[in-house]
């Protein structure tokens, strides 16, 4: 039986060099590790064998059935990492196109935010953040707006508490600045902020740019040197910028700005409502009441500020009629752009 063994070994091993797919390595378990194998028919003789050589020979036979086992294994494992190899059966087909792997990308409204900070720190602006959640002192008072003054129903605020709330513009971004800084200051600040509001051109939540600049001899001029570079900028065109008189309690003179629509360029179109213009931001020249309230001197500097909505550039700039669509989390619409 010792013989019988060891050759059994010996030919096991030397068997198993010459498999080279699957279906023979089948054949080779069944021949040798099978219910009916040459293994399992040696073994049948064990109950012939002297009382004395039994432990010997059954531990013999066991090491040699683990042996055969794991070379078999071995042989698995080599077959299915070379099982892509031409004429073997595998189930991977070369021939077939590739998988794409899905890849992310940024939020359409991400990227024109990412746009608009790019354009301005071109322009030699800094970019600040400030908190979401805001003291009704940034949000209000410090911008000329004390409590019950009529501005403040413009605005649909989410209250937190009687003097904490989500802010409703960047603007409270001007008051956090001015404290803190001396001019020369030319900043701009990014963010979300949140309105009680919604229909095809408001949402609850939205994103504005503040941007601002204080100095000595600043004018409406500079103003709109700055916005008309931006809207070339980020229109790629050379679109027509009109501002018309508004009001905003921190800052006089000021304006709404609107561009010539750029889908008809001016002709008038269902986007523009046939006027042939759209509305992208409000501006102004910084109140001295803004300034006199930081410490500067309103006799000194002057200074302009505006606030743009992202979300109404990424409309005009991609031909979105309905503002929800960027907040409705369809993959559809988002992967688009
Ligand atoms: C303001 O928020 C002022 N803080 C802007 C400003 C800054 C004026 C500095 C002067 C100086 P207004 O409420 O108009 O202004 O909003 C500015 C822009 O935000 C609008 O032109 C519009 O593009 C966008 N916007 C306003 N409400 C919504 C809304 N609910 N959803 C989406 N965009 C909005």
């Amino acid at each position: 039986m010792e013989q019988e063994l060891n050759s059994l070994q010996a030919l096991a091993g030397e068997s198993l060099q010459s498999v080279s797919s699957n279906e023979q390595l089948e054949e080779f378990r069944i021949k040798f590790l099978g219910r009916k194998g040459e293994f399992t028919s040696i073994m049948k003789g064990l109950g012939k064998v002297p009382k004395d050589d039994k432990p010997r020979l059954g531990q013999m036979a066991n090491a040699i059935k683990k042996e055969i086992e794991s070379l078999y294994s071995e042989k698995r494992a080599a077959l299915m990492a070379t099982s892509t190899g031409a004429g073997s059966d595998s189930t991977i087909d070369l021939t077939l196109p590739g998988r794409k792997p899905e890849t992310g990308k940024l939020h359409p409204v991400t990227q024109i935010m990412n746009e608009v900070c790019s354009i301005f720190e071109s322009l030699g602006f800094s970019v600040a953040e400030g908190p979401d959640v805001e003291h009704d002192h940034y949000n209000f008072e410090a911008l000329n707006i004390p409590a019950h003054h009529p501005a403040r129903d413009m605005h649909d605020t989410f209250y937190v508490s009687d003097s904490i709330l989500l802010r409703t513009h960047t603007s409270p971004m001007q008051a956090r600045i001015m404290e803190t800084q001396q001019p020369p200051l030319r900043v701009i600040a990014p963010g979300k902020v949140y309105r009680c509001d919604s229909d095809i051109t408001h949402t609850p939540m939205f994103h504005q740019v503040e941007g601002f600049l204080v100095d000595k001899d600043v004018s409406f001029a500079d103003l709109k040197g700055v916005l008309t570079i931006f809207t070339q900028k980020m229109f790629k065109k050379d679109l027509d910028l009109r501002f018309r008189p508004s009001f905003f309690p921190f800052t006089e003179p000021s304006a709404e700005v609107d561009i010539a629509c750029v889908m008809c360029g001016g002709s008038g179109c269902r986007v523009c409502k046939r006027t042939g213009w759209l509305e992208i931001l409000g501006a102004g020249m910084i109140d001295p009441e803004v300034f006199k309230m930081v410490g500067y001197d309103p006799e000194v500097y002057s200074g302009f500020a505006f606030g743009l909505g992202i979300e109404r550039i990424a409309m005009l700039k991609y031909g979105i009629d309905d503002i929800r669509l960027y907040y409705e989390n369809d993959l559809r619409f988002l992967s688009q752009f």
